[in-house]
C-alpha cells in the first residue's frame, strides 16, 4: 500500500513539472491545493449559480441573492438540485465544464516549454497578448448567429489557463497586498493597458536560504508598480547567469525541485505559489491567495458586467456555451411536396393541436422547430423560435409545391431536425410518402438515439395515391 502511494506521488511530480497550479487533483501534492480544475469548476459554477438567481424558476427553492452564489461546496449537482428542485439532470452543464477543463489543461500538454503560455520568465506582455488574441478570437466566435460552441469551449479553456496562471508565476498578489490583495481587472481584455514588466537590467529577486519552507517569503525586491515573474529551466526563456556563490541578487526563478534554475544561478529561489507543499512552491504561503484570486478571476470572466461574456455576447449564447438550458424542443418536421395538398389543412390542424396542449403550461417546450423538406432534398428550411405564437403563424402559413412524384426526401428534413433539435425532444414527421434516401438512415438513427428523440411518423399515407381521409391521420412510433 505505502509503496503504491509512493508511486503515485513521485508520477504527481513529473506531472506538475513546469505547471503552475496544478493541472488536477491527481497531480496536486498537497491534498487541499487547488488545482486548474478546482479554479476553473468554481468559477464556472458560481457565475451559473448568478445567472440562476437573476433567473429565478418556480420550482427553486430559495433563489434569493446570495442563496446560489453562497451555496457552501457548490457542484453542479447541488446547484441544479437547489434551482430545479431536484427535477432536472446537470449531465449537460457538467459535460460543459469538462470541456472547459480539458482545453485548460491541455495547454501544459502542448506548450509545456513555451514560457508565454505560463506567465514565466517576465513574458508578461508576451502572455496578456495571447490573452487578448484568444478572447477576440472568442468573441468573434460566438457572434456568429449560429455559434461553433465547441470552438468557444477550447479557446475559453486556453484563456482561462492563462488567467489562472497570472496569479501563481507573476508577482502581482504580493504586488497588490499579499493577503488582501485583489484581482487585476485589465488582464487579457484588448484596449486595455496593462502594467510594465520589470526590464532585464533589474534586479528581482534575492537569494533565499538553503530552503523554501519558510526563509523563502520576502525574497522579491522589484520597486514600483513593475511586475515580474519566474523563469523556469526547461522553457525557451532562460534566466540570465549570475554565480549564486557570489552574487545574491538578481531576477526571479519558478521555483521547486525540478526547476534547476532556482539553484544554479542567483537570485536563488523562486515564487511560484502553485501548492501549500513547501518544497515545491517558494511562495506556498500565498497558494489559496492566489486561487481564490483565480477564482474570482474566472466568475468575473463570465459576470463582469462591462467586460464578462455574458454582457458581450447575451444570456441566450451563455446558456448554449455552458449547456444549462432545461427543457426540450417541439419539432415539426413536414413533408410539403405536391401530392400532400389535400392533407396540408389536417396536419396544420394537428400540429396546431399538438402546440395548444402544452403552451403556457409548465410542460411547454423551451424551444419550437420547424423543419419542411421537398423534392430534391436541397430544399429543406429549418425554422426555430421560443415563441408559440412564431411557430403557429409558420405551421398556418406552409404551402405545398412541386415535386410531385413519389417517395419523398423525409430523412433528409429528419436528419436537419435531429441536428437542431434539444435532447430528449419530440419531433412529429408528416410525410405521404416512404423515404427516398434510406442510405441515411444508420446516421440518423445514431443521431437520434443519442440526443434520446422520440421521433413520431403521423403519416397520411404511403404515397399509392389513394388519400386516406383526414381524420385518419394517425401515430406511428419510432424507436
Ligand atoms: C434564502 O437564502 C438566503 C441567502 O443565503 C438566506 O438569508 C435566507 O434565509 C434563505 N431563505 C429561506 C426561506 O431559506
Ligand atoms: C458582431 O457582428 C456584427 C455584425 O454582424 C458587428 O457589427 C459587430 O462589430 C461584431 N462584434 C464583434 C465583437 O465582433
Ligand atoms: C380541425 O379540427 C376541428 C376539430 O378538432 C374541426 O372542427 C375542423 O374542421 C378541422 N379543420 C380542418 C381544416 O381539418
Ligand atoms: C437544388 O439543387 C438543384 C440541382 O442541384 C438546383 O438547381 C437548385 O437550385 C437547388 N435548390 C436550392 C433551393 O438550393
Amino acid at each position: 500500500m505505502a509503496r503504491i502511494w509512493l508511486s503515485l506521488l513521485v508520477l504527481g511530480c513529473f506531472q506538475r513539472d513546469t505547471l503552475c497550479f496544478l493541472p488536477n487533483p491527481f497531480s496536486a501534492i498537497d491534498t487541499n491545493d487547488y488545482t486548474h480544475t478546482d479554479i476553473t469548476e468554481i468559477g464556472v459554477l458560481k457565475a451559473v449559480a448568478k445567472f440562476f438567481e437573476e433567473n429565478a424558476v418556480q420550482a427553486c427553492r430559495n433563489c434569493s441573492n446570495g442563496a446560489l452564489t453562497g451555496l457552501p461546496d457548490i457542484t453542479a449537482r447541488r446547484l441544479y438540485d437547489q434551482y430545479y428542485g431536484g427535477q432536472v439532470s446537470e449531465k449537460r452543464f457538467q459535460e460543459a465544464i469538462d470541456d472547459l477543463v480539458k482545453h485548460n489543461n491541455k495547454v501544459d500538454q502542448d506548450h509545456y516549454s513555451e514560457a508565454a503560455w505560463h506567465f514565466n520568465g517576465e513574458q508578461i506582455k508576451e502572455s496578456n497578448a495571447k490573452m487578448q488574441t484568444l478572447r477576440d478570437t472568442l468573441l468573434n466566435t460566438l457572434n456568429s448567429s449560429n455559434p461553433n460552441f465547441d470552438a468557444a469551449r477550447e479557446l475559453i479553456g486556453q484563456y482561462l489557463h492563462l488567467l489562472q496562471m497570472f496569479y501563481s508565476n507573476t508577482n502581482w498578489v504580493e504586488m497588490s497586498g499579499g493577503q488582501t490583495a485583489v484581482i487585476y481587472q485589465p488582464l487579457g481584455i484588448s484596449g486595455l493597458p496593462i502594467m510594465a514588466a520589470a526590464p532585464p537590467s533589474i534586479d528581482t529577486c534575492r537569494s533565499c536560504g538553503g530552503t523554501y519552507s519558510s526563509d523563502c517569503q520576502n525574497n522579491l525586491i522589484v520597486a514600483g508598480n513593475l511586475l515580474t515573474s519566474g523563469y523556469k529551466s526547461g522553457q525557451d526563456v532562460v534566466k540570465p547567469a549570475k554565480n549564486p556563490g557570489s552574487v545574491a541578487e538578481g531576477k526571479c526563478s519558478h521555483g521547486g525541485p525540478r526547476d534547476s534554475s532556482a539553484t544554479s544561478s542567483a537570485a536563488v529561489g523562486g515564487i511560484n505559489k502553485d501548492s501549500m507543499d513547501t518544497t515545491y512552491s517558494p511562495h506556498h504561503h500565498l497558494h489559496e491567495k492566489a486561487a481564490e484570486l483565480a477564482i474570482d478571476h474566472t466568475r468575473l470572466f463570465f459576470e463582469d458586467p462591462t467586460y464578462g461574456l455574458r454582457k458581450l455576447v447575451g444570456d441566450d449564447k451563455f446558456q448554449d456555451l455552458l449547456q444549462i438550458r432545461s427543457g426540450n424542443s417541439l419539432v415539426f418536421v413536414i413533408d410539403t411536396t405536391g401530392s400532400m395538398g389535400k392533407d396540408i389543412a389536417a396536419v396544420q390542424n394537428k400540429t396546431a393541436e399538438i402546440v395548444s396542449e402544452t403552451k403556457g403550461t409548465p410542460n411547454a417546450p423551451y424551444n419550437y422547430i420547424l423543419v419542411t423538406f421537398n423534392d430534391p432534398g436541397n430544399e429543406t428550411t429549418v425554422q426555430k423560435t421560443t415563441n408559440p405564437d412564431d411557430i403557429q403563424r409558420w405551421l398556418a402559413a406552409i404551402q405545398v409545391h412541386g415535386g410531385d412524384d413519389c417517395p419523398e426526401f423525409s430523412l433528409t428534413g429528419i436528419q436537419a431536425a435531429s441536428t437542431v433539435a434539444m435532447p430528449n425532444s419530440n419531433v412529429f414527421v408528416f410525410t405521404d410518402a416512404t423515404p427516398k434516401d434510406p442510405q441515411k438512415i444508420n446516421y440518423i438513427t445514431s443521431l437520434i438515439t443519442e440526443k434520446k428523440l422520440r421521433v413520431q411518423f403521423l403519416v397520411t399515407g404511403s404515397c399509392t395515391r389513394k388519400r386516406v381521409s383526414h381524420d385518419h391521420i394517425h401515430p406511428r412510433n419510432v424507436d
